[in-house]
């Protein structure tokens, strides 16, 4: 059982990811979701995160709002991939559950501090930028931190949003360059993985086969956002970035890696954003994340498949 911190910036992708986790009580234990700028503001993030919690049932979900910003560069956002919600696809109502009132900052730091040490997983899906405030503010959670299984970077796969790197590392790369330095142990889900989890039709029709209205709605979730990496790369359907995070959490056989040196390029505005994954172990840089290249993918939407008809 992991007891687990969401931070999130829903995107659709993020959406099925908490989606999975609600749907797995016997393995995750969802503290609570916190909301960073990322592929739309702040503002429509934390809307989206309520927006999924009351589609899985779970109005009781604490919710809070982040940061409004990267650290040091303006905000980049995705509405040429997500729409301009966020969450286009299926026709959701607003939330009615409330957000919370404190900052997702401080929620990260108390939670951290008030569970035994080694108890508490951060789960980041979009940029680092609420994690590395979090560390920033508190170092002392480092040392009290179970694990960061996060969503981001890559190597074989190079950038989806510049040629060099993938979005939630580009948007804040200063953030990423705190966590990834921070001494905590890591685990990368990148693109090199990500890709490899991609929503055919068939996998789309299972979904919407499921019958449920959450079934549905990932269904038409990922009818809407296949369109960006379809045109792009040729893929034969979305890729699901962040539910990979989840699912390596409920079983982590499903993928494969190396435990290797990943640094992020701060200073180049070519390759602003690039994880430097050392996969090759060619420099005697210290091993610092364990770096996922591949994953079962039909074992992978099998359970996802299965847990989602729960909701
Ligand atoms: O590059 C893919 C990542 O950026 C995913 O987490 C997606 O939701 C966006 O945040
Ligand atoms: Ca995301």
């Amino acid at each position: 059982m992991r007891k687990i911190i969401i931070d999130t910036d829903p995107g659709q992708d993020d959406a099925i990811a908490i989606l999975l986790a609600l749907a797995s009580p016997e393995d995750i234990e969802v503290l609570g979701i916190t909301a960073v700028a990322g592929n739309v503001p702040l503002a429509l993030t934390e809307k989206n995160a309520r927006i999924v919690c009351e589609l899985a049932g779970r109005p009781d979900m604490p919710v809070y709002a982040g940061c409004d910003r990267p650290l040091a560069h303006r905000l980049v956002t995705a509405e040429h991939v997500h729409g301009k919600t966020g969450l286009d696809g299926p026709v959701l109502p607003d939330p009615t559950m409330p957000l919370q009132d404190g900052h997702a900052v401080d929620f990260i730091i108390d939670t951290v501090r008030n569970h035994p040490a080694g108890t508490v997983t951060l789960c980041p899906l979009g940029p680092l930028t609420n994690i590395a405030s979090a560390i920033n503010k508190a170092p002392d959670i480092i040392e009290k931190i179970q694990e960061i299984v996060l969503m981001g970077g890559a190597y074989f796969e190079v950038g989806n949003i510049t040629p060099a790197a993938e979005f939630n590392i580009y948007v804040d790369p200063e953030a990423a360059e705190i966590v990834m330095k921070s001494g905590a142990k890591i685990t990368i889900l990148p693109l090199d993985v990500t890709h490899k989890a991609l929503v055919t039709r068939a996998r789309n029709d299972a979904f919407r086969d499921i019958g449920t209205p959450v079934g549905i709605a990932v269904a038409q979730m990922t009818d809407f956002f296949e369109r960006f990496d379809k045109e792009k790369y040729g893929s034969a359907g979305a890729p699901l970035h962040d539910p990979t995070v989840i699912a390596y959490l409920i079983n982590p056989d499903l993928f494969t890696g190396r435990y290797i040196n990943v640094e992020i390029e701060t200073q180049s505005a070519l390759t602003r954003g690039m994880t430097v994954a050392d996969w090759w172990r060619v420099t005697d840089r210290a091993p610092n994340a364990y770096f996922i290249g591949d994953l079962d993918a039909d074992g992978f939407f099998d359970l996802l498949t299965q847990r989602l008809a729960r909701l």
